[in-house]
């Protein structure tokens, strides 16, 4: 699994053999400052970025099958103890409206580097029934996170934050909230060359700007009833400076985007999910505290943990939920909520790239 925030790769090894998914291995690395940087030129139209997009989805799985033989390696597993690898790809482009998402890393050669089966392009399928493709992850938030008496609402704060709602007795529900990591980590790098503000800290130096939330508030995407999913197509630096009157201070603003993102989040819980009791956090916004604090304080009448706390690490659930998705598809299983993608029908997801 690699994200939006362009964090780097998260690989997992896991059975699926028992009613509870095993993990047997995990293994984080992260991006070059190069990838990264190459990856994010391609978000917006460029020069030649059929070619680029080619090249820099070859090198993606140079580095997937790196992550995959380290994952290996660590766990003495060899490939052809490994079933498939379920391969999220990099997205470079997410416009479900127009019919199509992209996510690049040449799958058919990371199957030729690793000679394990590779599944990858799960979203497309979904959209071609006429949803969103996104987001996935709830289904199998279902599966294994659900309680049968406590109304749970799972929160994923990567680059775009997402929920999963799991209300006893309901048809499980999810959406894009909007905004996660994304816009606090692009203006942490422009300001303090710092990929992430660690723990919101800078945030924290600063002040909320009343007047610039309201503003960054009024876009119409948070109104949008669900279905919906959203990318760095809409929320990106352009999107903030188009909101900024520029005479600014870089804190005031990063903690206007810290509340930003959890004002998002805390209106869709209390909007969508109404009567929630636990919420568990994962992606890598569970571990910054001040972010933590803000939502803490939005939403005073709801317990706030993160999924470690349900023995599931927050950092891995995407990888894991990947995963899964790759087994559906060998098992010949749709794997898409039509509730929460907005599709016609259930699908079974994925293009299979045989070892
Ligand atoms: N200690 C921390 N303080 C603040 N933010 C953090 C911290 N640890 C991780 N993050 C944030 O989490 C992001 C990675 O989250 P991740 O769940 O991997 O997102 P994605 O799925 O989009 O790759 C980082 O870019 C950073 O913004
Ligand atoms: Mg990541």
């Amino acid at each position: 699994m690699s994200g939006t925030s362009l964090d780097g790769i998260d690989a997992v090894l896991v059975d699926f053999g028992r009613d509870s998914p095993d993990i047997l291995g995990k293994f984080f690395m992260p991006f070059d400052d190069a990838l990264k940087r190459s990856i994010l030129e391609l978000q917006h139209p460029t020069h030649d970025e059929l070619h680029r997009t080619q090249l820099i989805g070859n090198q993606l799985a140079r580095q997937y099958a790196h992550a995959v033989r380290s994952l290996l390696d660590q766990n003495a597993c060899l490939p052809e103890q490994v079933k498939a690898i379920g391969c999220h790809g990099q997205t470079i482009r997410h416009c479900p409206e127009q019919g199509y998402t992209l996510q690049i890393g040449n799958a058919a050669l990371l199957a030729e580097l690793t000679s394990i089966t590779v599944i990858s392009d799960f979203r497309s399928r979904d959209i071609a029934a006429g949803g969103q493709g996104a987001p996935l992850v709830p289904a199998f938030h279902d599966r294994i996170l659900r309680h049968p008496e406590i109304h749970r609402v799972i929160v994923n704060i990567g680059g775009i934050s997402n929920l999963t709602d799991l209300a006893p007795g309901q048809p499980t529900t999810g959406f894009d909230c909007g905004p996660g990591n994304l816009l606090m980590d692009a203006w942490c790098m422009q300001y303090l060359q710092r990929p992430y503000d660690d723990n919101g800290a800078w945030a924290e130096s600063g002040k909320v700007l009343p007047g610039l939330l309201d503003r960054l508030l009024s876009e119409p995407y948070f109104r949008l009833p669900p279905p919906k999913s959203s990318g760095r197509d809409l929320f990106n630096l352009a999107w903030l400076q188009s909101h900024l009157q520029k005479n600014e201070a870089p804190e005031d603003v990063e903690a206007t985007l810290l509340l930003l993102t959890a004002t998002t989040i805390a209106q869709a819980i209390r909007k969508h999910c109404e009567g929630a009791q636990e919420i568990y956090l994962c992606g890598g916004g569970a571990h910054n505290s001040a972010l933590r604090s803000a939502l803490a304080n939005q939403l005073s009448d709801c317990s706030i943990a993160t999924t470690s706390d349900l023995n599931i690490d927050g950092d891995f659930l995407e990888a894991i939920a990947f995963a899964w998705l790759a087994r559906q598809n060998l098992a010949k299983t749709p794997a898409n909520l039509p509730r929460v993608t907005g599709a016609r029908h259930p699908c079974i997801l994925g293009a299979v790239y045989p070892a």
